[in-house]
């Protein structure tokens, strides 16, 4: 069976997207030994690096841009670690819109879509495939939105409004619409990015009520040891006694119970 597509998307920078992307697609490998592949589309490439530091790779010499020039994305995979693979993305990318405009001259559909047509030999492969998007109304999101079968939403739990998050869905139901994308939201994952802070209940409410059981009832807090990761590479340490690392523990069993629910409302969906 093929393996399902998911965006993790809000068109705001900073609430933990790439976060998402790179945890789930770890846990997805580690711990459900699921076949998994993370596509960096955001030129910023902070997904690569993350994932590179994690397979402690130092040379990457392939990337999404390069893919998308040529029409084929199966040469651009990098192996991060058993069941992880990756296809990078660098400053190069930032071109996108020129690239499409001239495969594509006037054919809008055709570039909105061209990620669908270049993931499709890659799904037989995959049980999941994660795709990290820049925050922005652009090539990049379009192209994410029309490939995905589902989005994940961040929603940061702090802002006074669910801006970025709402604008997304709308967005989101927008395209499909418009262009018949297909794409449903798997679940809404509310963030709180701030050290010490209180969970703003008042959005969280705000959220659920509008949003119902979309949102998540796993919330992710700020932990210390998910920013390390962003400069060590994910990883789990143990100690002497060869029991895991508190703080690992506590930061990998956060997004495991993520992605079991995520899992949970994909059930639900597919039987419906
Ligand atoms: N739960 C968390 N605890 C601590 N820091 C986090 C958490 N989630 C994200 N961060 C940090 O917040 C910053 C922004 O997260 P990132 O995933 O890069 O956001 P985005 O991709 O939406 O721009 C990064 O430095 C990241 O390490
Ligand atoms: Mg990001």
């Amino acid at each position: 069976m093929d393996g399902k597509v998911y965006v993790v998307g809000n068109f705001k920078g900073g609430v933990g997207k790439t976060k998402a992307v790179t945890m789930l697609a770890y846990e997805a490998a580690t711990q459900f030994k699921d076949r998994t592949l993370v596509i960096d589309l955001d030129p910023q490439g902070n997904a690569t690096r993350v994932l590179a530091k994690t397979g402690n790779i130092d040379n990457i010499d392939k990337s999404i841009t390069d893919g998308f020039r040529v029409g084929n994305l199966e040469n651009e995979v990098i192996s991060i670690m058993p069941k992880l693979d990756l296809i990078p993305a660098n400053t190069s990318f930032r071109n996108l819109t020129k690239v499409l405009f001239e495969k594509f001259p006037e054919d809008e559909i055709s570039q909105i879509s061209y990620l669908k047509e270049l993931i499709k030999p890659l799904k037989g492969k995959y049980d999941r495939i994660y795709i990290d998007v820049p925050p922005t109304i652009s090539d990049y999101s379009d192209n994410a939105m029309m490939a995905a079968d589902y989005c994940i939403i961040v929603l940061q739990t702090q802002e006074l409004s669910l801006d970025g998050a709402q604008t997304y869905i709308a967005y989101m139901q927008f395209l499909s619409e418009k262009y018949n994308a297909h794409l449903q939201v798997l679940g809404i994952i509310p963030m709180m990015l701030r050290q010490g802070g209180r969970v703003d209940t008042k959005v969280l409410d705000q959220a659920k009520e509008m949003y119902g059981n979309n949102v998540l009832g796993t919330i992710v807090n700020y932990q210390e040891r998910l920013k390390v990761y962003d400069v060590e590479g994910i990883h789990v340490n143990r100690n002497i006694s060869g029991t895991i690392e508190m703080w690992d523990g506590k930061a990998h069993q956060l997004f495991i119970d993520v992605l079991t629910e995520l899992d949970e409302h994909e059930r639900y969906l597919e039987s419906i």
